[in-house]
């Protein structure tokens, strides 16, 4: 379908009121149906779960937690916590971001493939259906390997839509089927028993009931079929079942009505828990296949399960630099050196070098060792006296690090790239994440160490800032500190590698002016921190709940301590007994920032949400900035406690006043809020969360007022940018064209008398090339819209799995308004390779006695030969997933020339099952298992050879050839 015709549909899907085609994607406002929110977070925490057990399992550790659809993520992430959990303070926040990345993901599908019938299983799509989990499976697997978390879970977010949508589509739960269609997962295995193109399947509803319209044939003979939908046209081919509800136009015409499952009141409504149930289970299951595929470290890393931030520093190397790198060293090392192996110890590390004219490449890992090897091979050299690409490096580190991470950026130099600025702005903005400048003798000549004219230069006040500025943005700080003070400085860095870190307050006033400023300490927080940048000359009083005062000629005092090193005063507070409202007043005329953070289990996650234009119906994740006197809807959730009431939200204003837009909520069940703002004005704002929390406070009978603002900044603005790429996957060496629309918004709604020029620029964090217009312009009586097309083309060499963000912004004439949209694609090189590794057991020999109590002096073996076929990616990894003994490899070559890995595996008779799990390139899974009876009788084993996963119900037979293909289980029937 052409994009442009495309585009029009969607709008067309999107102006008609709920026409969801599909399980409700985020909130169910009505009944208790589930919604594809519901299902990806049920199916992603138990198999979360299974995977902590399993690793528990592996450690010898008890995991008592018990796995079911009722799962909380707080119950997860404190059962998977490998250390005692009742001392440290845990966050979920990581967790509950990544989750809502993916089912942000697999709604938007709804959105962004509305008509596509494969995406949703319609009509009949099976093949085509299978297709797109296949692709995207295996995108998710390749982006693993790359470690690029983020894009493997926007991947999955997707494919789970697909896969979800078949249990409420097609007659699957009809025919009786109550596990999941496996073959919807496994690509070597056939689709049988689809009704063919010309099979009746649905007779007419009677007066609206739909409970019988399937053709008894259809079910007899365990025929597979889905609704026909379309919002167009009602046709159809003869005797079809459709997909039924208002807006689907094929179930008026016969046979009428459908047999979707989608919501409680669908035609099919009495099964929607029953396809709900098995969506879960599938999900699981394929959640299950990926994990196989890479592990279960892997696995917890793409589900976000992580207590603990990145480590990311983006770093100038010019000549200057190496008092700073050396700093840099040290921190980064005293960091890895007190955390190694609590749970405070970062989940990845990521360094970003840059200078005039390089910078990168980006270095990302999870082996500290690693990164410690890195980081030593830095030199300061060259640069000389021109400024340095710092804000290209720090445009790597945005789109490398996981969401919300804290970025630091140390550089002595003027950014030579300063028109990056508002796509760094962006990145900020739809990552969260914070970033904070390490800036080193800004105000004193740059001294060239190793250069013979050292040219006098300083930052000038507006080079720095473009930094501050960006912190701003981002809830982070500039930092402006002497070389010989930098290592005073960097306790902020080791301060946010602490657990669990939360906001508190924060606000900015630029241009400076004096204030006061009130905030909520409450007693689940713990080493609560003031930070104060601003000039020398700023001032301070802080006043506690209790009243009691300390000015900043003390620094130190009843209410804590503080340390003064360049434009940065950094307050440790003693809050004991002191919960409740605090009190600062700040005295200066000149730009400063104030932020409290301390650490506690509490917080809260947003995200900006938009409802389908005109509808009832749903919302989805809307990127870019809100619109400028409109109304703006946040997602929140509160992470941390399941006994927190949320007062208030509320949009505080960023850094010129004090106006605050109040929200209304509506609760969508288990800690999350939809919070409506009206008529957003102009400007930036902060979210703010207010509550009670009856489980923080230290006396077990009154609850507790706390508050948590979230650091980025909320900007609104009058430009909408709509892009849309009429695919999420790119292969090597192609190109793809991505149509984007601009208009001018007035209080929210498109101005269709508008008319002007804008300036495009369009960005892509891979430096891939890519063309766009300079400008669009609006001309009048169009419509108020203008349309242009950014083409990016990836190179043949781009490995399968790379993820791309394209940002295209558009900035009006007057350069005062910017907005922006975002698309995130991932490199998927076509895959070829859909066979799973197969498994021939040779032999086990066994002497293991019958009592258990001699089970320890006696061994086992296991012999099996495995291969992925001549025309396989190949086996990448062997291992073991069940039993504890010893597994050798070697390889050989198989008569027909393939390569074979011939596993050899001995254990003691205490542990009598074995299962390894072999992994091709491809990422396709095949199992082996084999048990051993205690028996003092050593005869050969009789083996009969089954599939793992036997595919269910519906008449699904699998020739033994078949299973040959798929993964096999070898279990060793004892009689
Ligand atoms: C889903 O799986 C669970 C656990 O394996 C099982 O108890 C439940 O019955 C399954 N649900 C359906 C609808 O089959
Ligand atoms: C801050 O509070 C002090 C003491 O309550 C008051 O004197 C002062 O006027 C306030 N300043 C501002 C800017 O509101
Ligand atoms: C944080 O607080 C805990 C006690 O709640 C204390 O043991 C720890 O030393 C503090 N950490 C820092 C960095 O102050």
């Amino acid at each position: 379908m052409a994009p442009t015709r495309t585009v029009v549909l969607v709008a067309l899907v999107l102006s008609l009121p709920g026409s969801a085609d599909s399980f409700q994607p985020l909130f169910s406002f009505k009944g208790n149906s589930s919604t594809h929110r519901d299902i990806t977070q049920r199916a992603v925490l138990r198999e979360t779960a299974e995977a902590c057990k399993a690793i528990a399992a592996a450690e010898g550790r008890d995991f008592t937690l018990k796995i079911n659809n009722s799962l909380s993520v707080g119950q997860v992430v404190s059962a998977c916590s490998s250390t005692g959990t009742s001392d440290s303070v845990l966050s979920t926040v990581m967790f509950h971001t990544s989750i809502a990345n993916m089912y942000f993901s697999n709604a938007m599908v709804d959105v962004v493939f509305a008509l596509s019938q494969e995406r949703h299983f319609d009509d009949e799509t099976f093949q085509g259906g299978r297709d797109v989990i296949i692709a995207g499976v295996s995108a998710v697997k390749a982006s693993v390997k790359l470690e690029s978390f983020v894009s493997g879970r926007w991947s999955l977010g997707r494919v789970c839509h697909t896969l979800q949508d078949f249990y409420s589509h097609s007659n699957w739960v009809e025919l009786g089927s109550r596990t999941p269609y496996s073959a919807l997962i496994r690509p070597d295995q056939p689709l049988e028993n689809l009704a063919g193109p010309s099979t009746p399947t649905c007779r007419n509803c009677t007066r609206g009931n739909c409970t019988n319209n399937l053709l008894p044939e259809v079910l007899q003979q365990g025929l597979l079929t889905s609704g026909y939908f379309d919002v167009l046209s009602s046709a159809k081919p003869a005797g079809k079942c459709s997909h039924g509800g208002t807006f689907d136009r094929t179930s008026r015409q016969d046979p009428v009505g459908g047999i979707n499952k989608d919501d409680t009141a669908a035609s099919h409504g009495s099964l929607h828990h029953t396809a709900a149930d098995l969506a879960i289970n599938a999900t699981v299951e394929l959640l299950e296949d990926i994990r196989l595929a890479v592990g279960d470290k892997n696995f917890l890393r793409l589900m976000g399960l992580s207590q603990s931030s990145v480590l990311c520093f983006v770093i100038d190397t010019t000549g200057s630099m190496s008092d700073d790198i050396a700093e840099a060293k040290r921190v980064s090392f005293s960091i890895i050196d007190s955390k190694r192996g609590t749970q405070q110890e970062p989940s990845a590390y990521i360094l970003v070098p840059f200078n005039d004219p390089g910078f990168g490449p980006l270095i990302m890992t999870t082996n500290a060792d690693v990164f410690k090897d890195s980081i030593n091979k830095l030199s300061a050299s060259g640069g000389g006296d021109l400024p340095e690409l710092c804000l290209s490096g720090l445009q790597l580190a945005l789109t490398a690090a996981p969401p919300s991470s804290e970025i630091f950026v140390f550089t002595d130099a003027a950014a030579k790239d300063a028109h990056l600025k508002s796509t760094i702005t962006a990145l900020i903005e739809s990552t969260k994440s914070v970033v904070t400048f390490m800036l080193t003798d800004t105000l004193s000549s740059r001294r060239r160490r190793g250069l013979q004219s050292a040219t006098p230069r300083s930052l000038s006040q507006s080079d720095a800032q473009l930094y501050r500025d960006l912190a701003q943005a981002s809830g982070g700080q500039a930092i402006e500190v002497s070389k010989t003070d930098l290592s005073l400085a960097t306790s902020v860095i080791e301060d946010s590698s602490a657990g669990a870190v939360v906001t508190v307050f924060q606000a900015v006033r630029n241009p400076g002016t004096p204030d006061n400023f009130t905030f909520t300490v409450d007693g689940s927080l713990r080493n609560l921190t003031a930070y104060i940048t601003g000039a020398s000359s700023l001032t301070f009083n802080l006043t506690s709940s209790t009243g009691a005062s300390q000015s900043s000629s003390q620094s130190s005092g009843p209410l804590g301590s503080f340390t003064t090193v360049g434009n940065l005063r950094r307050f440790s507070l003693n809050t004991d007994n002191q919960t409740g409202s605090w009190e600062i007043s700040v005295n200066s005329n000149d730009p400063y920032t104030l932020k409290v953070t301390g650490q506690s289990s509490v917080n809260f996650i947003y995200n900006l949400v938009e409802a389908y234009e005109g509808a009832h119906g749903d919302y989805s994740l809307k990127e870019g900035r809100p619109l400028t006197g409109g109304n703006t809807s946040l997602l929140v959730s509160v992470t941390g406690s399941d006994t927190v009431k949320v007062s208030e939200v509320t949009l505080v204003e960023g850094s010129g006043g004090s106006r605050e837009v109040n929200g209304s909520l509506q609760s969508v069940g288990s800690g999350n809020f939809l919070v409506t703002f009206r008529d957003v004005p102009a400007g930036d704002f902060v979210v703010r969360l207010k509550g009670e929390d009856s489980t923080t406070s230290r006396s077990a009978t009154t609850s507790s007022s706390f508050q948590r603002q979230a650091s980025t900044q909320i900007k609104t603005s009058s430009i909408s940018v709509t892009a849309q790429a009429n695919s999420t996957t790119i292969e090597p060496g192609s190109t793809i064209s991505v149509p984007f629309t601009v208009s001018m918004t007035t209080n929210g709604v498109v101005n269709d008398t508008a008319s002007g020029t804008f300036t495009v620029r369009a960005n892509n964090d891979r430096s891939y090339t890519s063309s766009s217009p300079a400008t669009v312009s609006i001309a009048a009586g169009s419509g108020g819209k203008a349309n242009g097309t950014v083409t990016l083309t990836v190179p043949a060499s781009a490995a399968s799995g790379t993820d791309v963000t394209l940002t295209i912004e558009a900035e009006n004439a007057a350069a005062t308004d910017i907005n922006y949209a975002v698309l995130r694609l991932s490199v998927v090189a076509e895959v070829t390779d859909f066979t799973s590794p197969v498994c021939q057991v040779v032999s086990i020999s066994a002497t293991c006695p019958s009592s258990s109590s001699l089970c320890s002096s006696s061994q086992w073996e296991f012999s099996a030969n495995l291969t992925d076929g001549i025309n396989g990616t190949g086996i990448e990894s062997l291992t073991v997933r069940q039993g504890n003994g010893t597994l050798n490899t070697s390889t050989a070559v198989g008569a027909g020339g393939e390569n074979v890995t011939v596993a050899t595996y001995s254990a003691s008779c205490c542990s009598q099952n074995v299962e390894l799990v072999a992994v091709d390139a491809a990422g396709n899974v095949g199992t082996c298992a084999g048990q051993v009876k205690a028996t003092t009788t050593t005869s050969a084993a009789p083996v009969t050879t089954t599939a793992v996963n036997p595919t269910s119900t519906g008449g699904h037979t699998l020739t033994i050839s078949q299973s040959l293909w798929i993964s096999v289980v070898v279990a060793l029937l004892w009689k």
